[in-house]
């Protein structure tokens, strides 16, 4: 090759690979909207974010690709466990993971710097980002899915997207307070007193650590079906 050829061959390629860098990065910000919903953006979600920082989750937590693997992904947090558990576990970690080896350490959130991270953490799963991480994808369709058509999502997920922050069942969900087919055995509840434990488990058990969690009558009713037939 002459010296020539060589310059020829080096200023085609980094011009056409500057312009098709610059074409996708215009067609991306084109597009922010579409994909990341930036007008959903409102005053909470920028408070959501500014506790993230200010207590550096991302020491141990990963969202949407940046920080460490120590602890669960946060990126569809909001879906695989909804409000309530989220409030819960970044407020009293300690009661929620007491029987947990591994340790999230009481960081002094309020409950006020805790919603602002719900509406954080509910903008950034809603973030088109082609179903990553691919773990937590069937969780949150089923979550999506569970009131309306029920019958179109595998029961397990069901289950396993609203309970398996805490409870696991044939190696799937996290098991922190015990598994589904120990609890079946175990608990005495009939399918209504478990419905109700579920909405509201201090109304049943006034010193139970879960969490009240937010399921509809009729998920919750999928759920303790589900249950009960592992008896
Ligand atoms: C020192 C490490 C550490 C820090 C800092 C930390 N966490 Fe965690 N977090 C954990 C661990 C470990 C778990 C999982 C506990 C388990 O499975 O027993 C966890 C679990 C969670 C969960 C439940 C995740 C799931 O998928 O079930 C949420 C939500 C959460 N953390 C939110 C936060 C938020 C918000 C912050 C910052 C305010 C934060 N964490 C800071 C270690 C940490
Ligand atoms: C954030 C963690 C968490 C989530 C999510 C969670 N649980 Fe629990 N669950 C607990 C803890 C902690 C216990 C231990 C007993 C207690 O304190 O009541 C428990 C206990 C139970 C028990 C046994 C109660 C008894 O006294 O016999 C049942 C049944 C149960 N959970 C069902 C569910 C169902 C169904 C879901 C999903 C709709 C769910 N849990 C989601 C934390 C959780």
């Amino acid at each position: 090759m002459t010296l020539n050829n060589a310059r020829l061959v080096f200023w085609v390629g980094a011009l056409v690979s500057a312009a098709i860098f610059g074409w996708m990065t215009y067609d991306f910000h084109q597009q922010e909207e579409k994909y990341a919903h930036n007008s959903k953006i409102d005053e909470q979600v920028v408070a959501g974010k500014k506790v993230w920082h200010k207590y550096n989750c991302n020491v141990c937590h990963t969202i949407l690709g940046f920080g460490a693997y120590y602890a669960p992904d946060m990126t569809k947090a909001y879906y695989r466990l909804g409000e309530n558990n989220i409030i819960s576990i970044v407020m009293e970690p300690e009661k929620v993971y007491r029987d947990s080896f591994r340790k999230m350490p009481n960081l002094g959130v309020s409950e006020e710097e805790a919603r602002n991270l719900v509406r954080f953490l509910h903008w950034t799963a809603d973030i088109e980002n082609r179903n990553w991480p691919p773990q937590d994808e069937k969780y949150v369709k089923a979550a999506k899915m569970r009131a309306d058509q029920p019958a179109n999502v595998e029961r397990t997920d069901i289950v396993l997207g609203t309970c398996g922050g805490c409870h696991s069942f044939v190696n799937q969900g996290r098991n922190v307070a015990g598994d589904f087919s120990d609890l079946a055995r175990e608990s005495s509840f009939d399918r209504t007193t478990l419905i109700r434990f579920m909405q509201d488990p201090q109304s049943v058990n006034p010193d139970s650590d879960m969490p009240p969690q937010n399921v509809t009558p009729e998920t919750a009713g999928i759920i303790a079906d589900f249950i009960l037939s592992l008896r």
